[in-house]
C-alpha cells in the first residue's frame, strides 16, 4: 500500500484533543495509531536523564547527536520506549512537555524523528498525530486534518487531565503555558506547527470527541468514494 493512501495525519496545537480523537479514529479504522508528539518527549527523558536538561555549553549540539545515535526509540501498541524501557508515565513529568517542545525546534531531533516517522509507515496504514505530519512528514497523505480549540477550551480540557492525576496547577498556569508552547512551535523555523495548505480544518470548540471522529470518517468515506476504491 501506498503512504499516499495508507496515512492519516492529524496535526493541530496541544491540548487539542489530537490523541483521543486519532485513537479513537484508528481503533475504528483497524489503522496502527502514533502519537509523534511521545516520541519527541521519549528524546526530552533522555536528555533529562543524561543530565543536559540545563545544559547550555558550547558542544550541546554535538552532545545532543550522540546521545540520539545512542537512544533507541521504540514505538508499537501504543507504547514509548528509552532503550527498552517503557517510559509509561514519565512522559507526562513535569516540565516534560515543554523541554520536548525547545528541543523539537533542533534540526538534529528533527531528522531522527522524520525517518523512524516514515519507516512506522511501512508497516500499514497508519493514524499519525502530531504538529507536522500533514506538512511535512506525510506531505503526501491523502488525508489530512487540523485539529484545532479556542485556547480556553483546551487549557480546560488540559487542566482537567492534570486535576484528575493529582497534579498541583491553575488553569491560569495550564493556559500561559498552553499558549507560550504553541507560540514557539509555531514560530520554529523548522517544520512549524500550520495546517498543511490541503488540511481539513476542525475546531473542536464546541464538538464531542464522537462528532470530531464521526467529521473525520465521513471525509475518509467521501474521499474513497471519489477515487473509486
Ligand atoms: O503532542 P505533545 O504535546 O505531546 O508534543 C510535545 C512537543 O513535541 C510539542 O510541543 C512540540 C513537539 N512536537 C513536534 O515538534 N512535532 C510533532 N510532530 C509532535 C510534537
Amino acid at each position: 500500500m501506498s503512504t499516499e493512501s495508507a496515512v492519516i495525519a492529524i496535526d493541530g496545537p496541544a491540548a487539542a484533543g489530537k490523541s483521543t480523537v486519532a485513537r479513537e479514529l484508528a481503533r475504528e479504522l483497524g489503522f496502527n495509531y502514533v502519537n509523534t508528539g511521545a516520541m519527541y518527549r521519549a528524546v526530552a527523558v533522555a536528555v533529562r536523564e543524561a543530565g543536559m536538561e540545563s545544559y547550555g555549553g558550547g558542544d550541546f549540539l554535538e552532545r545532543l547527536k550522540a546521545l540520539l545515535a545512542a537512544a533507541d526509540i521504540g514505538v508499537a501498541a501504543g507504547r514509548v520506549t528509552l532503550n527498552g524501557r517503557d517510559l509509561g508515565e514519565s512522559l507526562n513529568a513535569r516540565g516534560i512537555d515543554d523541554l520536548a517542545s525547545r528541543l523539537s525546534a533542533l534540526a538534529p531531533v528533527r531528522e531522527k524523528m522524520r525517518a523512524m516517522q516514515r519507516r512506522i509507515a511501512v508497516d500499514g496504514a497508519v493514524v499519525m498525530e502530531g504538529r507536522d505530519v500533514g506538512t511535512v512528514i506525510f506531505p503526501e497523505a491523502r488525508f489530512k486534518f487540523f485539529l484545532d480549540a479556542q485556547p480556553e477550551v483546551r487549557a480546560q480540557r488540559r487542566f482537567a487531565q492534570l486535576a484528575a492525576a493529582g497534579a498541583k496547577t491553575t488553569l491560569g498556569e495550564v493556559l500561559q503555558q498552553l499558549v507560550e508552547r504553541d507560540q514557539r512551535d509555531s514560530s520554529r523555523e523548522i517544520a512549524p506547527l500550520k495546517p498543511a495548505p490541503d488540511a481539513i480544518v476542525i475546531d473542536s470548540s464546541a464538538l464531542s470527541v464522537k462528532a470530531v471522529v464521526g467529521r473525520m470518517k465521513a471525509f475518509v468515506a467521501e474521499g474513497k468514494k471519489d477515487r473509486g476504491s
